[in-house]
């Protein structure tokens, strides 16, 4: 089959190229994909920021795609379904934490930029039907890391005021759209004003340009704070976040795009009584409840480009320069 392989000895880092599958074991499945999503994981990947990158692995956690074989044990009926993947494996039964054995598919096992990918059949859930292949494809690993980080660790409440930083990223904008289906007042902030008109359409209420100097006083004076701030990037801006968050408020992060901070304002966290929380991905019931949110809602993963899989480089470049406003699919 076809698929995107890491390859340290291209320009690109990616080769397009056949690779042997190989037989099923029991309790899995082949699932043929229709369709591909990016992450930024997948370009920290291609730069080798992971450890135990190995040149060969097959990257890519999202998917969605038929399932056209099953392994010893598998219950014949799933056969020909239309699924989405949940990437998050052995994440175990404690909702606080991931097991050690957690992993997320695409790197080291191999993912789903391919032509079929074989995972364990409880990591399939059906597709949502009011959605595209692409937009299918798009949902699972974003979706599940914002659903928990506004749910699980942001406890996010009706009428609370809600700041998502980064809109343009992948998770940024199911955060807004989840936290605007779970009733939150939401505010955005983008490098981009063409982003910030897109949150707008949406019906964000305030948006800020995170590059202009006095966006700190402008969100206080507009929103009064923010109960919760759901960012990406951390860097020393955790420290204007500190600022916008009101007394009492919660940051979550779930990446730090920016690396550490170089300073931090403690004393403002603890005089104010903050909680800074860290989050990953998410338990199989953090998935389950996401999927139904998704269903119940009708809420759509706003696609930024969809790229056949020979344009891969593209892909992941545009994902390297921040341009893209949410998810970057490809597609086989
Ligand atoms: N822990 C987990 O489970 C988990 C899951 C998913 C992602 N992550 C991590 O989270 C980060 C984002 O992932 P993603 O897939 O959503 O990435 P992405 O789609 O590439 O989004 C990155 C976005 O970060 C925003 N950004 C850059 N500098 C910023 C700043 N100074 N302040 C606020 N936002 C800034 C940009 O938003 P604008 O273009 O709007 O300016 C950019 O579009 C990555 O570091 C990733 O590894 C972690």
């Amino acid at each position: 089959m076809k698929a995107i392989t890491l390859n340290s000895t291209q320009p690109s880092r990616l080769l397009l190229t056949e690779v042997q599958t190989r037989s099923l074991m029991p309790g899995e499945v082949r699932v043929l994909i229709k369709a591909a999503a990016l992450n930024h994981r997948d370009e920290w990947c291609r730069q080798g920021r992971y450890p135990n990158i190995k040149d060969g692995v097959i990257l890519g956690s999202d998917g969605a795609g038929i399932v056209s074989e099953i392994g010893e044990g598998v219950d014949y009926s799933i056969l020909q379904k239309e699924v989405i993947i949940n990437p998050a494996l052995n994440w175990g039964d404690n909702q606080k934490v991931q097991s050690s054995s957690f992993e997320i598919l695409g790197m080291p096992r191999n993912g789903t930029l391919a032509e079929s990918v074989i995972v364990p059949v409880d990591r399939l859930f059906e597709r949502p039907q009011h959605m595209s292949w692409e937009e299918s494809a798009a949902l699972p690993l974003a979706g599940l890391t914002a659903y928990r980080a506004l749910t699980y660790q942001g406890n996010i409440q009706s009428g609370e005021n809600l700041l998502v930083t980064g809109f343009g990223g992948g998770v940024a904008q199911f955060a807004v759209q989840f936290g605007m289906a779970l009733g939150a007042k939401v505010s955005t902030s983008s490098s981009s004003p063409e982003k910030l008109e897109i949150a707008k359409s949406l019906g964000v209420l305030h948006t800020f340009n995170y590059l202009d100097h006095n966006w700190i006083s402008k969100a206080v004076e507009e929103t009064n704070g923010f109960d919760l701030i759901v960012d990406g990037a951390v860097g020393d801006t955790l420290n204007h976040l500190i600022q916008v968050a009101k007394p009492g408020g919660k940051v979550v992060y779930y990446g730090a795009t920016l690396g550490n901070p170089t300073k931090l304002e403690a004393r403002k966290i603890f005089w104010n009584q903050l909680k800074i929380i860290g989050t990953t991905m998410g338990s199989d019931q953090d998935f389950k409840n996401m999927v139904s949110l998704v269903n119940e809602k009708k809420i759509k993963p706003i696609i930024d480009q969809v790229f056949k899989f020979e344009d891969a480089e593209k892909a992941f470049d545009r994902m390297r320069d921040g341009k893209q406003t949410g998810k970057i699919v490809l597609v086989p």
